[in-house]
This record gives C-alpha cells, sequence and structure tokens, in this order.
C-alpha cells in the first residue's frame, strides 16, 4: 500500500511547533507499507482541499492520513474540506476509531473525523495529538490491506473466492 500523510496545523505550517505526528503516522504504517509524500497546509479549506485532489489524483495514494483540525476549535475545518472531495462515503472508519478511542478517553468524541474515498483512494481523518494518532491508526490498521483490495475492484472475499469488479 501506498500512504500520503497530511498534516493540517497553522502553527506547524507556520514553523512555530515540528509536527510530531506526521512522522509518527510514517513510522506506525512503515509494516503495512511506505509513505510516498508528505506535505504540511495550515487550517484552510482551500489548501486542505488542493493538498487533498493532489494526493488522490496526482500521487495516486491508496490511503491518505490526516492529521489534525478535527475538533472543535474554530478553525478546525479537515472534516469539511476532506468530505468536499469525496466521490462515496467510507463513515465506518471514522465511527470504528471514535468508538475504540471512546475506551480510552471520553474527550474522544470531540474528534468530528471523517472517513470518505474519491476515486481508488481512502481517505481518512486522524486527530493531532501523537497520542491519539497511534491509538486511532493501531485499531485500523489490520483492516486497511482488506479496504484497499476491495475498492481496487480485486476482491479475494472472506471465504478466499475470486471475484472480479465485485465486493
Ligand atoms: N482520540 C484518541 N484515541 N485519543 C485521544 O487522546 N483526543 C481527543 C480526540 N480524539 C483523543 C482522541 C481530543 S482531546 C480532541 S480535541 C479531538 O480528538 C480532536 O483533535 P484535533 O483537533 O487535534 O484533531
Amino acid at each position: 500500500m501506498n500512504f500520503a500523510v497530511l498534516c493540517v496545523s497553522d502553527r506547524c505550517y507556520e514553523g512555530i511547533c515540528k509536527d510530531k505526528s506526521g512522522p509518527l503516522i510514517t513510522d506506525i504504517v512503515s509494516p503495512y507499507g511506505k509513505t510516498v509524500d508528505y506535505i504540511v497546509v495550515p487550517d484552510e479549506s482551500e489548501k486542505i482541499r488542493k493538498a487533498l485532489i493532489y494526493l488522490c489524483d496526482e500521487v495516486c495514494a491508496d490511503i491518505v492520513l490526516t492529521t489534525g483540525g478535527t475538533g472543535f476549535a474554530p478553525r478546525d475545518v479537515t472534516p469539511e474540506a476532506t468530505k468536499s472531495v469525496m466521490d462515496r462515503e467510507a463513515p465506518g472508519i471514522a465511527e470504528g476509531i471514535r468508538q475504540k478511542s471512546m475506551e480510552i478517553t471520553p474527550k474522544a468524541m470531540l474528534s468530528r473525523a471523517a472517513s470518505v474515498i474519491r476515486n481508488k483512494t481512502l481517505i481518512i481523518n486522524l486527530p493531532g495529538s501523537p497520542k491519539a494518532v497511534r491509538e486511532s491508526l493501531e485499531f485500523i490498521l489490520p483492516v486497511l490491506p482488506h479496504a484497499v483490495e476491495v475498492l481496487s475492484g480485486n476482491t479475494l472475499n472472506c471465504g478466499g473466492s475470486y471475484e472480479k469488479g465485485g465486493g
């Protein structure tokens, strides 16, 4: 699998903070595949949208993982920008992350993260903190190879038989 990482943070973009979550994502996903691109943008809808479209349509990443901008702060717009570039919803992943994360902290209900499909790319919003990134990713990672396989249109179903174009 090819991953791309998009850090959404005003402070990281301006160089006030060093992004810890982006490199952590690259590290955690490394047993599953390669991170082929990494971009940092501020919390601005149009810049997030452009970066997502580029990572999906030009870089052709299998999975784009965003970090940050999913909360209630006035400038948190990552979920809205993500939904604005989608072809189809894939809500189960974001719901799964929230459900699992709420076993760890009730504050997980403050994440408005989305998960969507654009063409053959899965886009998943993760929260901003390294702790939340780790807790979220470790839960969903084992499911992602199957997600990418189904998205490609060539599916080995649960019984192991081959179905072309189906799922
Ligand atoms: N999810 C997990 N697994 N662990 C956490 O510590 N923190 C929450 C939530 N999700 C948290 C979590 C908090 S405190 C916030 S404000 C939201 O994610 C949104 O974070 P963001 O604005 O950095 O994206």
